[in-house]
């Protein structure tokens, strides 16, 4: 097998700044109910309040735990942040780093996003990396520099090893949480890119390496992106929030 057939699908859902404690139990229960493909990996990423009680339920099942957020350092005067070390021991597997929303609220960098993933990678967390163009720089025709600094900055100094284990979710900025989604062909587009990026890098993780498409993905438009040829999931942010519609987005990834 090789190309897209080599490549397990990931549906990823995002829940940001959503669901109290007993909230997300609900959620990751009724998730736990739906029939849920196998050949699909299936993570959830709660609040990090939420974290260690959804990581009992979720223990032993198909359902993977991944965090919104990590600082690099393992400890130490950081107020109100959260290390790999506490993640991991919770039973993280997989972290979204560089999401459009900290880049633009909480002035994430390139720079910071390349240690987080290096920390993350350092504890056995796999880092979901979010590169994306926001309305403006489209049409200023600046996106594909745009992805491609973007992850290059990201991926900076990983061994090929840890390059084959990154995932990275492009994210058109214009496209989260406003109904719009770029069309099937056009994210292939970029996701092709982004592989090319890192095969450049190392041309056996370019191969590996799945990529997943963000922003407005629902059940019924997510077949249109499931089925191209470099795009291997999906990060959903609202549609994540709902178990019958994200179990809904699982069995669409089954193509
Ligand atoms: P959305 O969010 O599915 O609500 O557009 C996606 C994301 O921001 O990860």
């Amino acid at each position: 097998m090789e190309g897209k057939q080599a490549r397990t699908p990931l549906i990823a859902g995002n829940w940001k700044m959503h669901k109290t404690v007993a909230e997300a139990v609900e959620l990751v229960e009724g998730l736990l109910k739906a029939d849920l493909p196998a050949p699909v990996e299936v993570l959830v990423c709660p609040p990090f309040t939420a974290l260690s009680e959804v990581a009992k339920i979720v223990a032993g099942t198909k359902i993977k735990l991944g965090a919104q957020n990590l600082h690099w350092e393992k400890q130490g005067a950081y107020t109100g942040e959260v290390s790999p070390v506490m993640l991991a021991e919770l039973g993280c597997e997989y972290v979204i780093i560089g999401h459009s929303e900290r880049r633009q609220y909480f002035g994430e960098t390139d720079e910071a996003v390349n240690r987080k993933v290096k920390a993350a990678l350092e504890h056995g967390i796999k880092p979901i990396i979010c590169v994306g163009e926001s309305l403006a720089e489209r049409e200023a025709g600046v996106t594909e520099e745009l992805i491609q600094r973007q992850v290059r900055a990201a991926i900076a100094g990983l061994s090929a090893a840890e390059l084959a284990s990154i995932v990275i979710a492009y994210e058109p900025i214009w496209a989260i949480g406003t109904g719009k989604t770029a069309d099937g062909p056009e994210a292939n587009r970029i996701g092709r890119l982004i592989r090319e990026t890192i095969a450049a890098v190392d041309r056996a993780a370019g191969e590996v390496v799945r990529i997943l498409y963000g922003g407005s993905v629902k059940p019924e438009n997510f077949a249109e992106f499931a089925a191209q040829s470099d795009i291997d999931g999906a990060l959903v942010g609202g549609a994540s929030l709902k178990a019958d519609q994200f179990a809904a987005i699982v069995r669409v990834a089954v193509v």
